[in-house]
């Protein structure tokens, strides 16, 4: 019986993933935040909604910020993916996104910042100066139920205003 695999790449490691419903398999119908969760242990990715409306799930692939609760993982052939893990350096340090999001409180519970953060990373990967109405637009698909926007605005905006300081 020929087996089909799955290949692609998550913050740098490259995965392999046979498809099947035997048990340990990849399951056809099985969604990548569910890979990332319960198989790779990348719990930094969370679930609210799981149904493409609230943006918890987000990560990023081959530099798009995706709901991963929308995407099924025997798709992901050849796609690079980063999530909120992936972010920092080896030593610890925070990726500039996560800093300014501590420097500004821009979080309460916490359980929709991983999402925001990535959303956040593939706007400025994008456009490094963006305006308030496209930094509100980008993020318009992740929903905080503790109201953290006016924060998250700040902590955005104050990256924009370090982009634009001579280095
Ligand atoms: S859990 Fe994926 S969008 Fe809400
Ligand atoms: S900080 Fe609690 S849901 Fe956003």
């Amino acid at each position: 019986m020929k087996t089909t695999l799955v290949n692609f790449f998550v913050n740098g490691k490259e995965y392999t993933l046979s498809v099947g419903n035997l048990f340990g398999q990849l399951l056809p119908n099985e969604v990548l935040v569910d890979t990332l969760r319960n198989r790779f242990g990348l719990t930094g990715t969370k679930i609210a909604c799981k149904d493409g409306a609230c943006g918890c799930c987000t990560v990023l692939i081959d530099g798009e910020a995706v709901p991963s609760c929308e995407v099924l993982t025997v798709d992901c052939e050849g796609k690079h993916i980063v999530t909120i893990e992936g972010l920092a350096a080896p030593d610890g340090t925070l990726d500039p996104v996560q800093q300014a999001f501590v420097d500004y409180y821009a979080f309460q519970c916490g359980f929709c910042t991983p999402g925001i953060i990535m959303a956040t990373k593939a706007l400025l990967n994008k456009n490094p100066r963006p305006t308030r109405e496209q930094i509100q637009d980008a993020l318009s698909g992740n929903f905080c139920r503790c109201i953290s926007h006016y924060h998250v605005l700040e902590a955005v905006e104050s990256l924009v205003k370090k982009g634009e300081q001579p280095a």
